[in-house]
């Protein structure tokens, strides 16, 4: 049976589908612009014959995590015979927001869980990956613009997160993994100014950190988030975390035996986009 890889362009379903595929699983991708994936399935999350082509012979599914589309992907997934779902959802969740437009992660969580098949959350925080944003502003102007710089986070490498879903959907419907939420964070808690410290030794790219007021912030991080309830919970969130060291979740290395990627390491992936 095959395996459906959804958000096929994200860099964490590219690291799903190379991991399983290396295992020799049959997997098929899908993506809402598969003009730029080739071999992918094009897929409307918002139309049900949509789903319902994408998850034929389909047994197990990473599923990107998305509220308006979620009861749809139940209804498709339970017809097609789909045993296990493992969705990409957030740390953000924990809190259990009830607010859906603060948090659309927890609202898509209840919904999937309502769900025939096997259920595994993957909570993460926040990604590494983030940094890629901030290397265009690097590249355009040699500042990184951003609140609360002595916020910590403890970021985590996307093939981590990769590697605890392939563990999971390896294991497959019925293992230990059934109906569990995985909050996960990286090995490390550090300030946004110590990752910005890191990036600048790393490379040798000089930078200006600019720590943005809370005002400043809101309106250069406007247009693209575009979800003003949430970027005031993110706002609220990064706000609680300044001076308080971020809690360390041992998920990654519990699930898949490996301790997780440090920010040095994500770095010395990804040395040329600050360049
Ligand atoms: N960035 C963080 O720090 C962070 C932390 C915790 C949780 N998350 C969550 O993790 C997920 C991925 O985050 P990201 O920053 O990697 O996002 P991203 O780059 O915006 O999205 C990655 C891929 O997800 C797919 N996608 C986006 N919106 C979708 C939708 N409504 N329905 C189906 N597929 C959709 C797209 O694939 P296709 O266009 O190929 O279909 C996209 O290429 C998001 O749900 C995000 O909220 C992010």
């Amino acid at each position: 049976m095959t395996i459906l890889i959804t958000g096929g362009r994200g860099k964490i379903a590219r690291a799903v589908q190379a991991g399983l595929s290396s295992r020799g699983r049959e997997v098929r991708v899908a993506s809402r612009e598969p003009a730029e994936l080739p071999g992918a399935v094009a897929l409307d999350p918002a139309d049900l014959s949509s789903w319902s082509i994408a998850l034929k012979d389909v047994s197990q599914v990473f599923l990107y995590s998305d509220p308006s589309t979620a009861t749809v992907f139940v209804e498709a997934a339970e017809a097609a015979g789909v045993q296990q779902v493992v969705l990409l959802s957030s740390l953000a969740s924990q809190a259990d927001n009830r607010n859906a437009a603060a948090d659309p992660h927890s609202a898509a969580e209840r919904e999937i869980l309502s769900g025939s098949f096997a259920t595994t959350l993957l909570q993460p925080g926040t990604f590494m990956t983030n940094a890629i944003f901030w290397s265009y502003q690097v590249r355009a102007t040699g500042q990184i613009r951003l609140p609360y710089l002595e916020a910590e986070e403890a970021p985590i490498h996307e093939q981590d997160i990769a590697d605890v879903a392939i563990k999971v959907l390896l294991d497959g419907p019925g293992s230990t993994h059934d109906g569990r939420a995985y909050p996960m964070t990286g090995p490390e808690s550090m300030t946004r100014r110590h990752q910005i410290y890191l990036i600048t030794e790393l490379t040798g790219v000089p930078i200006e950190p600019v720590d943005l007021t809370p005002d400043q912030a809101r309106e250069e991080m406007a247009s693209s988030m575009r979800n003003p309830a949430q970027l005031e919970s993110l706002m609220s969130y990064w706000a609680s975390r300044v001076g308080s060291p971020h809690p360390i979740e041992p998920t990654v290395e519990l699930v898949t035996g490996h301790a997780g990627r440090t920010f040095v390491t994500w770095l010395n992936d990804n040395q040329t986009a600050f360049k």
